[in-house]
């Protein structure tokens, strides 16, 4: 077991997770990150490691101001009252920041202009006229996601700036028709203004290094691999008064966008520790530092982390990250986290009716070291925490527990019963240790409850309560009790990143610590307390609680009710000839690809057998995996003129009935159609 010494010294460690906007209460989606990241912390400080873990809440934004003026409040009030929210929540899931501040705050303020100005005096800053809608009522430039329009290509009504939820299309705002501002309603025009870049092409072959570097994700690399190859593009850093966030130095009426200061964040975080703790920033951040650094983070912002953050803390003289560590998303019973469904599940909420150590505990029965989602599935959480967790290894504790109290005054045995069970167990709790180091939990937990099921088997085997009756066999039963009550310690200080108060009743009970920073050694001689109940099992009539209650959504910030997307057409009649226009097709579907960049869209390659290949990209990616389409078939408007998108030339649709989202299903003709075959 490796031990701190002075040959193996505490590694220094800085661990962030991603910060997360101050404009609304923290989900189960958030959870997982910062679960994730606080077993991890916790691993390395019970490995006798110095890990230190900051994060803070990302304030700035448009959408943050636009919040805080619905609610008649300043942003500073809004951002304060969502911190002490966010506060709240982690401290009750037991997430153990060792500081948690804000964007919105004087350290960030100082490093956001620093690292601004050193790009700008080594050159990477460049400004431009670009041309955007402006909203003339509020005065306001507006993001794409604040306009909204008539899609230009199906003509669905209420659709956001960029793409389409109908039908998939993408276009810029300005093809919307009749556009609005969601802000105003007005109708936005078109107006210049300034904007400053940092030029990202600059450090291509910084990024390329950085990116084939053997220290990140393999998923990560491809990732930022891709990008490499599509060439980089200058990154727009800044946005135009009124924006809630900091002013550029001698650029009056800009702002840093937020997503500039936002990753600065956690440098501020920490200087705001050091300023508390006497630590020396340098030492963790300085160029040539020997401290690692961590980032855990979503894979959605991935292009953040891995592209722009390096580069900027290279051209400003920091040293960059030892490794990202991105995660994949959470969904609940299989889908996306739903309000309707009561699947999008606020921190709060669940803590109203459950105990934060069973999320911990299925959390971590589910990570790995890959990008892959999750999935919450209520029924196998309640199945799975109840069977590992109370019918596995606290029942080994409260079965054996009673042969020692009883008559011995909880002393147990001076021996090991089997010391090879003993051996082995610790020999586990290595590859547990590396398990957990690599981010591998959901195998470090099955290890884990390997080792209880041998436990209880052993006791089993053994029929101590059998024993207890047989004269001679007194110590006997006691040696058995006492090994298992060894293992049970074994078990505990293994599962003790996971679950740090069910380690802590189980420390006071076997009156020992659950170091792992040390060998470990069995408890022989040694006096325990009398066996208190460690952990509850779950009720399922708690989750459905806590699922209606999400569904009736308190917590839940309003959405503005959607207009029915109905096309205008649907309630008037056609004349044959007009429905003859339409070249409506059976296609095979022989190749289905993700689109990068789109998070909506998937493109298919489709076979019209002796007519040819057409391509389309179509909004099904929540609905349908690439891999189970291919081979399908399906139904096609072949005529439908081409459409020049984002991502390439759209040659037609596809055809889906269905509300949108994961609820689409495509047409599949019944057997016989072959690729090709008019539909008449
Ligand atoms: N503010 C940015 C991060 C700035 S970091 C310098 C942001 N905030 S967020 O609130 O949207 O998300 C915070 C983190 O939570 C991100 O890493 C994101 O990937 C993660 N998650 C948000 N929803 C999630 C799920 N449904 N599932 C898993 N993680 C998700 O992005
Ligand atoms: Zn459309």
């Amino acid at each position: 077991m490796p031990v701190n010494s002075p040959d193996n010294p505490a590694r220094k460690i800085l661990v962030t997770s991603a910060l997360p906007y101050a404009n609304g209460p923290l989900h189960l989606g958030h959870l997982l990150e910062t679960i994730q990241t606080d077993i991890w912390v916790r691993y390395q400080r019970q490995k006798g490691n110095d890990c230190i873990y900051v994060c803070a809440d990302d304030a700035h934004g448009t959408a943050i101001m636009l919040t805080a003026e619905k609610n008649g409040i300043s942003p500073e009030q809004q951002i304060a009252n969502i911190q002490a929210a966010h506060e709240k929540d982690f401290d009750q899931f037991l997430i153990r920041f060792d500081n948690y501040h804000s964007t919105h705050s004087a350290e960030n303020k100082r490093y956001s202009e620093e690292i601004y100005l050193k790009l700008k005096a080594n050159g990477h800053i460049a400004s431009r006229e670009i041309m955007q809608l402006y909203d003339p009522e509020k005065d306001l430039f507006l993001a794409d996601r604040y306009i909204k329009g008539t899609c230009p290509k199906c003509k669905t009504e209420d659709q956001y700036g960029d793409n389409c939820e109908a039908c998939g299309a993408t276009y810029s705002p300005a093809d919307l028709i009749d556009p609005k501002s969601a802000v105003s309603g007005a109708t936005p025009i078109e107006k210049v203004s300034t904007h400053y870049f940092f030029t990202l092409p600059d450090f291509e072959q910084f990024l390329r290094d950085w990116t084939t570097g053997d220290s990140l994700q393999k998923e990560i690399s491809n990732k930022l691999g891709e990008w490499l190859e599509a060439g980089l593009q200058d990154w727009d850093i800044s946005r135009d008064s009124p924006y809630f966030g900091f002013e550029i130095p001698d650029a009056p009426g800009k702002y840093f966008y937020v997503w500039l200061d936002a990753p600065i964040g956690y440098m501020a975080s920490f200087q705001n520790y050091c300023d508390r703790s006497g630590l020396n920033f340098d030492d963790y951040w300085g160029a040539d530092s020997e401290a690692e650094l961590y980032h855990f983070i979503g894979k959605d912002i991935i292009n953040f982390h891995g592209l722009f953050w390096p580069a900027m803390l290279h051209s400003a003289g920091y040293r960059k990250p030892n490794a990202i560590f991105a995660h994949g998303f959470i969904t609940v019973n299989g889908k996306k986290m739903s309000k309707s469904r009561g699947t999008f599940i606020m921190a709060s909420t669940y803590l109203e009716h459950l105990d934060p150590e069973y999320l911990r505990y299925y959390y971590a029965a589910k990570l790995s070291a890959s990008i892959d989602d999750i999935d919450l599935n209520l029924e196998d959480f309640v199945q799975r925490v109840n069977s590992d967790l109370v019918g596995k290894v606290v029942n080994i504790a409260s079965r054996s527990a009673k042969f020692i109290t009883k008559g011995r005054d909880g002393v147990m045995s001076p021996t090991l019963a089997n010391a090879e069970l003993w051996q082995q167990a610790v020999i586990k709790g290595e590859e547990i240790s590396e398990l957990y180091e690599q981010r591998e939990y959901s195998k470090a937990i099955r290890e884990i409850m390997a080792l209880a099921d041998t436990t209880n088997e052993y006791f089993d085997g053994q029929e101590p309560w059998k024993l207890a009756k047989e004269a001679g066999k007194e110590q006997l039963v006691v040696d058995v009790a006492s090994l298992c009550i060894n293992l049970f310690r074994l078990i505990m200080i293994y599962l003790r990143p996971v679950l740090p108060i069910t380690a802590e009743k189980a420390s006071s009970f076997l009156n020992a610590d659950l170091n792992w920073n040390k060998e470990l050694t069995p408890l022989l001689n040694h006096q325990i307390n009398p066996f208190q109940a460690l952990m509850t099992r779950i009720d399922k009539d708690n989750v459905a609680a806590m699922v209606t209650a999400s569904q009736q959504g308190q917590a839940e910030v309003p959405k503005p009710a959607k207009k029915p997307t109905k096309p205008k057409q649907s309630s008037s009649t056609i004349g044959f000839e007009d429905f003859e226009k339409i070249d409506l097709r059976i296609v095979e579907i022989i190749a289905a690809e993700h689109v990068q960049g789109a998070d909506k869209l998937l493109e298919l390659t489709l076979s019209l057998g002796d007519d040819g290949i057409k391509k389309v990209f179509s909004g099904i990616k929540h609905a349908y995996a690439p891999e189970d389409l291919v081979g399908k078939l399906t139904v096609m408007v072949a005529n439908l003129e081409p459409r020049k998108m984002k991502f390439g030339m759209s040659e037609g649709m596809v055809l889906a009935a269905g509300p949108g989202g994961s609820d689409l299903w495509l047409l599949e003709p019944h057997e016989g159609a072959k690729p090709g075959m008019k539909v008449k």
